[in-house]
């Protein structure tokens, strides 16, 4: 087992408010994850708290990790590794911006090697880029650790783990008959639903993609699991029906909000609560539109953060 790195604020707290103009008649629990820390804020935090532990244990004095332009994973091990006086490299899907801004701004501040590949040569390169960097960093004399895209390996998915049993007294005591969270890299999906297993939670956990296809997550979750129990020396006897999994509100495509979906982010915003354009703003829009369907009366929101990348999307908010 991996003993953890304290680095998140927490327990974080859970908020229970009425929304009216959003959603009628039920009362929504928000577990505040985006409240983990300032700079630190959102959900990779936890699960750098093992993966950074493991590369502490190993010995290993070079973070490689790769994502988004705007991912918050990036933002996030940058800053954790300017803590700690590691040094970080990021290799990023796109074009160098003309422009610093959201997360990106952060990466440099934090003094982050950033790496910048077109989007077709990200994906069809990525993995021998990485690779070549491992090896340019090798012979420089660093002992490289590689941190997968957000983080979700079965290393980084105990974090998950950990949240769903600081929330599972919560959860049962309040009745809460159904817990929400997005969909980004399978990490959170994957910790949240060992969590349920492993402290008893009998509300379904429901996952919003953002990205991807249903049954690209469905196998990519029960790999992480798999990783995870062979950490945990502990089999994991989860059924794939268990694994629930909801498409249709990525919209156009990854990172792309629509109109919908930027209306409920205004509106929770007024209550004090901001959503992100590109994760929690689909997840929520999709738990309140689901609501008809599932037909739940007292669910939990995990806001998973994101709050960076908001400034990075001005235009949408005109
Ligand atoms: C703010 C935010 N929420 C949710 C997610 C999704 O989490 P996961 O990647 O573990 O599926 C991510 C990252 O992908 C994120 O940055």
């Amino acid at each position: 087992m991996i003993e953890p790195l304290q680095l998140a604020q927490k327990p974080t707290p859970i908020q229970c408010l009425d929304i009216p103009s959003i959603i009628p008649d039920v009362k929504i629990h928000i577990k505040r994850d985006d409240l983990t820390g300032l700079l630190s804020s959102g959900n990779k935090i936890r699960k750098l708290e093992y993966l950074l532990a493991d590369a502490k244990n190993k010995k290993c004095d070079c973070i490689i990790t790769a994502g988004p332009i705007q991912s918050n994973h990036i933002r996030t091990t940058m800053y954790v590794c300017a803590t700690m006086g590691i040094k970080a490299v990021a290799v990023l899907a796109g074009k160098p911006p003309k422009t610093l801004e959201g997360n990106l701004l952060l990466d440099s501040l934090f003094g982050g090697e950033l790496y910048f590949l077109d989007k077709e040569e990200y994906d069809k390169m990525k993995d021998g880029f990485i690779q070549e960097l491992t090896i340019k960093f090798r012979k420089q004399g660093y002992k490289p650790y590689l941190i997968p895209t957000g983080g979700s390996n079965g290393i980084g998915a105990l974090g998950y783990l950990a949240a769903m049993e600081e929330m599972a007294h919560y959860i049962k005591t309040s009745a809460v008959d159904a817990i929400f969270c997005a969909v980004g890299s399978g990490g959170t999906y994957a910790g949240l639903l060992m969590g349920k297993y492993l402290f008893g939670v009998e509300a379904p956990l429901y996952g919003i993609l953002v990205d991807e296809t249903i049954e690209y997550f469905q196998a990519k979750i029960k790999n992480i699991i798999n990783e995870s129990s062979t950490i945990l020396e502990k089999k994991l006897a989860i059924d794939d029906n268990e694994i629930k999994l909801i498409n249709g509100y990525i919209g156009e495509g990854y990172g792309i909000p629509y109109p919908e979906e930027i209306e409920v982010i205004k509106k929770l915003a007024l209550k004090g609560i901001v959503l992100d354009p590109v994760y929690t703003g689909k997840a929520f829009y999709g738990m309140v539109k689901e609501r008809a369907r599932l037909d739940y009366h007292n669910p939990i929101f995990i806001h998973t953060g994101g709050i960076f990348s908001l400034f990075a999307y001005k235009e949408s908010f005109c």
